[in-house]
């Protein structure tokens, strides 16, 4: 079923440390997005403290719904559908984004839709106006996954590899911790990166040097904290010669990947894809095979609500709908479990 109303769609992303509120029309697309970010609450830890995060997230769900609502002009009885990140992600988190979204939905009288967080960052290039067409080859980068998949259409993916162990996004956050950078680390790791020479330090390319395309990036870290121990005053260096290794790594398999199946288009989302050092590898990569390479906007790289409404309208709108209005998450959950659209 095809749905011909004009569909306005309010996302809710609360999987994790942002709470992310996104409003999404079939006809003017993206006209209101608003982001907290917890960083500064969990900053003193080192890390995310999910039972602080779901607290946090209740406290700012609404008033960031309401100010969204009346930076796009819009009335909450013209919203059509509610999408919500269902996860993966913190059950305590994904609890109060649920919650939300089902109350009001149940209160509107209209659909609300847990949709997958990591189909909302593989879709978030599809906010620009430059889009990626299908089929083509993701490669989701976050603090919590790295995978690669293959991408028939919205709801058809296939899991071409993935980490065996630390997301790339974790392995940038610990080894920053390791040379006492702050949380999250990747951005930071990245500033002092560029202040490092390349060639200083050789770390390895880890799982390259056999076929597959999974990935392993504790090693890379254990291999910053000897490093660090033995040279401690070379924290720069340390530092390029991490990111220069996870991100040839990230480059070898998406190679692989498009010369295995074919693919001329590569999609780029997650946290990590706002890495610069990773878009320049990859673009000489893809420039090399002819391929054509999209990345999200940089707000858009990191969690947003605006992914989640993306992804939401599309279900919404091949007539996807949950009138049940059960509190329904999934922390744990594949993309390979989705239903194509
Ligand atoms: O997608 P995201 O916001 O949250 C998850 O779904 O996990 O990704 C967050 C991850 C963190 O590990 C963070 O350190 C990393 O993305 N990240 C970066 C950069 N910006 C964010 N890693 C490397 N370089 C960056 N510029
Ligand atoms: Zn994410």
């Amino acid at each position: 079923m095809v749905v011909n109303q004009r569909l306005l769609t309010l996302g809710i992303e609360s999987s994790c440390d942002e709470t992310g509120i996104g409003i999404y029309s079939s006809e003017d697309g993206l006209i209101s997005h608003k982001l907290f970010s917890q960083i500064e609450l969990h900053a003193e830890y080192g890390g995310v403290v999910p039972e602080l995060a779901s607290r946090d997230h209740i406290q700012r769900a609404v008033p960031l719904i309401k100010e969204a609502l009346i930076d796009s002009n819009i009335r909450l009885e013209d919203l059509t559908g509610i999408a919500y990140t269902a996860g993966p992600g913190l059950s305590g988190a994904l609890l109060v984004g649920g919650s939300i979204a089902q109350s009001l939905a149940w209160g509107l009288g209209i659909p609300a839709l847990g949709v997958h967080h990591m189909e909302g960052h593989l879709l978030a290039p599809l906010l620009q106006s430059d889009q990626p067409q299908f089929p083509f080859i993701a490669l989701l980068v976050s603090g919590g996954h790295t995978l690669l998949v293959e991408v028939t259409r919205i709801g058809e993916y296939k899991i071409l590899g993935q980490s065996l162990d630390d997301a790339v996004g974790e392995a940038f956050d610990k080894t920053a911790k390791i040379l006492g950078l702050g949380y999250p680390g990747g951005p930071a790791l990245a500033k002092l990166a560029n202040k490092g020479i390349e060639g200083r330090f050789n770390f390895p390319r880890p799982m390259t040097d056999r076929p597959g395309l999974d990935f392993s990036f504790s090693g890379l870290k254990t291999f910053a904290r000897n490093t660090y121990i033995n040279f401690p005053k070379e924290k720069a260096n340390i530092a390029k010669a991490f990111e220069v290794a996870a991100t040839e790594t990230l480059t070898i398999k998406c190679r692989r990947a498009l010369e295995q199946t074919g693919l001329k288009t590569l999609v780029v989302a997650g946290g990590v894809s706002a890495n610069i050092s990773l878009r320049s590898t990859l673009n000489a990569m893809a420039k090399k095979l002819d391929v054509d390479v999209f990345y999200p906007a940089h707000e858009f790289c990191t969690d947003n609500g605006a992914m989640i409404a993306l992804a939401g309208h599309f279900r919404f709108l091949s007539g996807q709908r949950n009138d049940h209005y059960e509190i329904s998450i999934k922390p744990r959950w594949s993309l390979e479990e989705l239903q194509s659209v």
